[in-house]
């Protein structure tokens, strides 16, 4: 065993990439199976709150590219189940743990979508903190993992752009649209800011997943290079960020800005969102609902197999 833990911790220690058939610390699996099967929910549950407004896209092209980042999403989730599944994980018992409410999605998406400019600030804020929070696990010591971070950073990245143009077309539109989008502005911006998890002081996993190099930043890194990121966007858009502690700070070459209300995050996570119960109850009817999509897919893959006997 000896033996075994010292070429893990050395692969860990040079850089260098764990994969499916090397041999890893019990805790590091179990880490990595907590961490890619909320993210696969996530990705999953995700495709809801902008779900909304599919068939009230404005005009053709919207909803296309609506339909087209909802559907990124859906694959999201099966990549990231895919590469849960290379740890041992059974997709279908994740999904039984995510409706059992005993493993988590993103606290962002218990948030309501009430105006078509939420598209854009999904689009803007949401997708723009998954990139920041994801470009990092690129580089996650576990190769599976690391590989599907890959292609979703690059289709997070359009995620965003779609978003950011949306709300630049809507910014150049009347003054209802800009009192829309600011309106969207002022209720997402600061569950963005939870999306990045609790305050490092109060992050249980963080130490152990960064020893590991499954995370390369901590929390509160990520969402201080997402703050820095956002403000002069806000600015190019012609939105005011919803936070009067927000101001340049030389001395630390960052943005100094606002307490996060940690009590609303806990009592998301504690499953009293806007839309939790809603976002679960919507999962359970569809997974019922596509039991026969599963079932058939099943005799089929079976009458496969005995022709091939
Ligand atoms: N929502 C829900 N739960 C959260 C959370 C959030 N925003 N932030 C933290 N938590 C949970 C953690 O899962 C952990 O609970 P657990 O031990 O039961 O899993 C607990 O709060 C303590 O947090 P830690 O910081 O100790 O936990 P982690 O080290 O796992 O860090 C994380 C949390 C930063 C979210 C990390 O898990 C991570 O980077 N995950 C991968 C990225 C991800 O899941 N992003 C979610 C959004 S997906 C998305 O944005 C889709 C895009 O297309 C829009």
């Amino acid at each position: 065993m000896d033996d075994l833990q010292a070429q893990f911790d050395a692969t860990i220690a040079a850089d260098q990439r764990i994969e499916p058939r090397d041999w890893m610390p019990e805790g590091y699996r179990r880490t990595l199976i907590r961490q890619i099967a909320q993210h696969a929910h996530s990705e999953i549950i995700g495709m809801q709150p902008e779900g909304n407004w599919i068939l009230r896209a404005p005009t053709l092209r919207r909803k296309a590219i609506l339909l087209a980042k909802v559907q990124d999403e859906a694959g999201h989730g099966l990549y990231l189940y895919s590469a849960a599944e290379t740890l041992g994980a059974d997709r279908a018992e994740l999904t039984e743990l995510l409706l059992a409410g005993k493993q988590k999605y993103s606290s962002i998406f218990n948030y309501p979508t009430l105006s078509y400019a939420d598209v854009g600030v999904i689009g803007w804020l949401v997708d723009g903190a998954a990139i920041c929070n994801q470009v990092p696990l690129c580089r996650c010591s576990y190769g599976p993992y690391a590989r599907a971070m890959i292609r979703i950073c690059k289709e997070e990245s359009f995620h965003q752009r779609q978003g950011y143009e949306l709300l630049m077309a809507m910014m150049q539109g009347t003054d209802e649209q800009r009192a829309m989008v600011q309106e969207s502005v002022n209720r997402w911006w600061w569950p963005s800011l939870m999306m990045f998890g609790p305050p490092d002081s109060d992050s249980p996993n963080t130490q152990q997943s960064m020893a590991w190099k499954i995370k390369r930043h901590s929390n509160d890194e990520l969402r201080q290079r997402f703050v820095d990121m956002t403000v002069p966007q806000a600015e190019a858009l012609g939105v005011t960020l919803p936070d009067p502690d927000l101001r340049w700070n030389p001395e630390r070459g960052h943005y100094d800005f606002g307490e996060i209300d940690w009590s609303e995050f806990k009592a998301v996570l504690a499953g009293a969102g806007p839309c939790n119960a809603q976002r679960l109850a919507h999962r359970r009817r569809a997974h019922e609902n596509g039991a026969w999509v599963r079932e058939a897919a099943a005799a089929y893959a079976e009458k496969h197999a005995r022709k091939q006997e």
